[in-house]
């Protein structure tokens, strides 16, 4: 018997059980969860007793998991390990799960909350006296346990169940799947800029999910171009190594289309980046009509171009957002920069520069700011098209290098961004399978 099963994408974390529940642990890597949650249960050895879901298991992928185990075995104890965050509850609540493990619980939590469930099933007439027998923190002893034949498995010797070899966990990124779909004739092409009069205040977060958003509407037919020509991160913020930079992209070599394509940095989420400049001065280097005319060229190439800025309304932004089709502002909520967005409005306007769409973002909004939206609105003379509430998510999604959209489907401020790719692209919708089924009759080859 294997009374416990863990569904994790943690290696450390599977090493942290292993230590304290031996051999009565089957572990199936996440990964397997790429090919559904029905590769996860085929591969499950026994019938266990108690599953632990998670850490670093999705909403989405957690309640597929919870459906298709609970299918086979009808009485299996469900604890999902996940750190506290305020949309749990609704996890709790819509999965019916048993408990809620923190992956950074103690040795002692952890065995009691094991020890208090297995109590529960077993007293509930869903797990045999016996099942769970051996003492929860199981000291294993080398010595001891070499020659003795336990007789349990693991899952590394259960034969795969398909003949087919087993997917590796991370597969190598082979010949590029993608390619630039070409722009049907006759779609017009649309660039966003992100613009904030100061830093911190969520450009970076709103462009990198904005993209994600849009290439879920226009596969690999989106370009992110770094031009915080400064600070840039978004390579970092997505775990990718950049293949070239924006000082690459606006080069006299890059006048050529092909040369320009090889600059760019792909993302397995359907979109391509152009990452910023490896140093400031490089940045500085970046004559404001070359970008100027990066962003047309792309605009050539790609259904949509968005571009991260530097902050402020310094001579690059000011040329972006003259060959932009929209520009979303984002703010905080705190005075000092409200006030700067207006006196940005009242400048771009006055120049002729604002563009043709316009969207306002507050981030971070939080109820404690002493700040209600109309506040907000009458400090910088307009209205809030969208609040993005703060979240813990969006730095986590950060900390991961998964787009936050992605990364959480359901928390707030993931929702809130995805309205900001709805006003841009009133067709994109919110779940991926969609997309691919109305990709699939609207694929332009
Ligand atoms: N809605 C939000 N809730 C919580 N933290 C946020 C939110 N939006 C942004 N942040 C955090 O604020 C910091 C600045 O965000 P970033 O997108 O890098 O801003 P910018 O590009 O304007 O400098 C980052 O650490 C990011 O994780
Ligand atoms: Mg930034």
């Amino acid at each position: 018997m294997v009374p416990f099963l863990l569904v994790s994408r943690s290696a450390e974390y599977e090493t942290r059980l292993r230590s304290l529940l031996g051999e009565r642990l089957a572990v199936i890597p996440g990964e397997f969860l790429t090919f559904g949650p029905e590769a996860v249960v085929s591969r499950v050895p026994d019938s266990p007793r108690i599953a632990l879901l998670g850490p670093v298991l999705n909403y989405e992928e957690t309640k597929g998991l919870v459906e298709a185990l609970t299918a086979k075995h009808r009485d299996l104890g469900l604890i999902v390990v996940r750190e506290q965050r305020s949309d749990l509850e609704d996890w709790v609540d819509e999965l019916e799960l048993h408990a809620v493990l923190s992956p950074d619980a103690s040795d002692d939590t952890t065995v009691g909350l094991l020890d208090r469930l297995a109590g529960w099933l077993i007293a509930n007439g869903r797990a045999g006296e016996h099942d769970f027998d051996a003492p929860l923190a199981l000291e294993i002893d080398e010595e001891i346990l070499e020659g003795i034949d336990t007789g349990l498995e693991t899952v590394a010797d259960v034969p795969p169940i398909a003949s087919e070899p087993e997917p590796e966990p991370e597969p190598e990124p082979q010949l590029p799947e993608w390619e630039f779909p070409p722009i049907e004739a006759g779609v017009p092409t649309e660039a966003i800029a992100v613009v904030a009069p100061k830093g911190g205040q969520g450009k970076t977060t709103i462009a990198i999910n904005l993209a994600t958003g849009l290439a879920e509407v226009a596969p690999n037919s989106v370009v992110l171009v770094d031009a915080d020509l400064q600070f840039g991160d978004i390579t970092a913020a997505l775990a990718l190594k950049p293949e070239g930079t924006i000082v690459d992209a606006v080069a006299d070599a890059a006048i050529d289309e092909l040369v320009l394509k090889t600059t760019l940095t792909h993302h397995d989420d359907g979109f391509f980046v152009v990452a910023s400049a490896p140093s400031p001065e490089l940045g500085d280097q970046v004559a404001p009509a070359a970008l100027a005319e990066l962003i047309t060229r792309l605009r050539a190439t790609f259904r949509y171009v968005v571009i991260d800025t530097t902050p402020g309304l310094g001579e690059h932004t000011l040329v972006t957002l003259e060959h932009v089709t929209d520009a979303v502002f984002v703010s905080n909520m705190g005075v000092p920069s409200l006030r700067a967005t207006r006196t940005e409005f009242e400048l771009l306007t006055k120049l002729g520069l604002m563009p043709g769409n316009r969207h306002i973002v507050v981030n971070q909004t939080d109820k404690n700011s002493g700040l209600t939206i109309k506040d907000v609105e009458s400090i910088i003379g307009a209205p809030v098209d969208i609040e993005v509430p703060k979240s813990s998510a969006v730095l986590l999604a950060s900390n991961r290098g998964v787009p936050l959209i992605h990364d959480d489907v359901r928390d707030p401020a993931a929702k809130a961004i995805r309205s900001i790719v709805l006003r841009i692209a009133p067709d994109a919708f919110p779940k991926r399978s969609k997309i691919q089924r109305r990709r699939r009759s609207n694929e332009p080859e």
